[in-house]
């Protein structure tokens, strides 16, 4: 399919204008040439993934990196620390899968112990949580982020290419009971793959206190879905949601979810009267329809430790090379302050542009 798809043909009504940022920034936070403050970093562990999701990566094929080229644990841990010399105090670690990197719970522990840092989350598949959602709440890992795109066994088989639904519930439940709260379960949605399980997805987070976000498929890495066939906007998602019998209410509490890129709603099923039971949160992260580029908060670090100003552009900032020429703090914050300067304005999605790199190889 070609990857010159203009938006208006993905049948979005939505405004493109991008969402105003407010407040003032501080004197000791990042902020780049659009008076963008950065807050937040995000840190992929590895390029490796036990999975193979269809919209994500081909089925075989996939090139990684050799394990030297990786930041090693004391590289990440600095890198850490200068992000939060600067002013940052949330990291989230991503892959890949982050899960598979050697002795991660060991690097958890370590950058947990980096003083200021207030929030430690993670982005996983949520393989391997049954072992490890234990120890990564004791080491300070303190959220967690899950891909679960269905509920059905052969349809979630289908799309990982190498996962097991069962697996992932499990490991759901093992978080839960490891102590995390607030789990946040990601739904990449396409139509024709996933788009009928919609509002089960919704009512299964519902039941488990789990927050549901819906995320529109960008054209990274493969641009197989990229068409109007294919995509769902989050207006549409709405509509399916209130055709199920859904009161939907919001968008008015995006602010007190740490300002990320999804907006969300109150969301009752048909039956439970809305003032008078709570709602279920619900978001959606409408990064192609309504894309919130000018409150982009984040920059984010390669598994190899290339700073990525925005998820559209190819970085060109290798921290790590820096770090292993030997290069002091003061020479990698000032090197970090001069890339944020090359922080386009926002993404060129809906005119044609793609990224050849995959969501693994940039760090999702
Ligand atoms: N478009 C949107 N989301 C994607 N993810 C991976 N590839 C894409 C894509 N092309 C999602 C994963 C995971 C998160 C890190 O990014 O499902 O939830
Ligand atoms: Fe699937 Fe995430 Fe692995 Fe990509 S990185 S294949 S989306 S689990």
């Amino acid at each position: 399919m070609s990857s010159q798809v203009a938006i208006g043909s993905l049948g979005i009504s939505g405004s493109h204008e991008p969402r105003q940022q407010g407040g003032t920034p501080s004197p000791f936070t990042l902020v780049d040439l659009q008076h963008r403050q950065v807050r937040y970093v995000r840190i992929s562990l590895t390029d490796r993934c036990n999975y193979r999701c269809t919209y994500c990566m081909p089925a075989e094929g996939v090139e990684v990196v050799d394990r030297p080229q990786l930041l090693r644990f004391e590289e990440i841990v600095r890198l850490v620390r200068i992000f939060v010399a600067m002013g940052i105090r949330r990291v989230r670690l991503t892959g890949g899968e982050p899960l598979t990197r050697r002795r991660v719970v060991d690097l958890i522990a370590q950058i947990a112990a980096v003083e200021g840092l207030e929030d430690l989350a993670m982005t996983t598949n949520g393989h391997q949580l049954v072992s490890l959602a234990g120890p990564l709440h004791d080491a300070g890992l303190t959220r967690l982020n899950v891909s679960l795109d269905t509920l059905d066994a052969e349809r979630f088989a289908a799309i990982t290419r190498q996962g097991h639904l069962k697996h992932v519930l499990d490991g759901l439940k093992s978080a839960s009971e490891a102590g995390f709260s607030g789990i946040k379960l990601n739904a990449v949605m396409l139509r024709g793959l996933n788009d009928a399980e919609t509002s089960d997805l919704l009512a299964f987070a519902r039941a488990h206190g789990h927050v549901l976000r819906y995320i529109e498929y960008m054209p990274i890495g493969t641009d197989d879905y990229w068409g109007p066939e294919s995509f769902i906007s989050g207006d549409e998602l709405r509509t399916r949601l209130t055709d199920a019998g859904w009161t939907l209410r919001g968008d008015d509490i995006s602010a007190s979810r740490g300002g990320g890129p999804a907006r969300y709603w109150q969301a009752w099923p048909r039956g439970v009267d809305p003032d008078s039971a709570p709602g279920t949160p619900v978001g959606f992260i409408t990064a192609v329809s309504d894309h919130f580029c000018a409150t982009c908060n984040r920059v984010r670090v390669s598994p190899v430790g290339t700073l990525r100003e925005c998820l559209s552009t190819a970085g060109a900032l290798s921290l790590r090379d820096l770090m292993r020429q030997g290069a002091e703090d003061a020479v990698v914050t000032q090197a970090i302050r001069d890339a944020l300067d090359g922080k386009v304005d926002g993404h060129r999605f809906w005119s044609g542009q793609t990224t050849l790199e995959s969501m693994v190889q940039i760090g999702g």
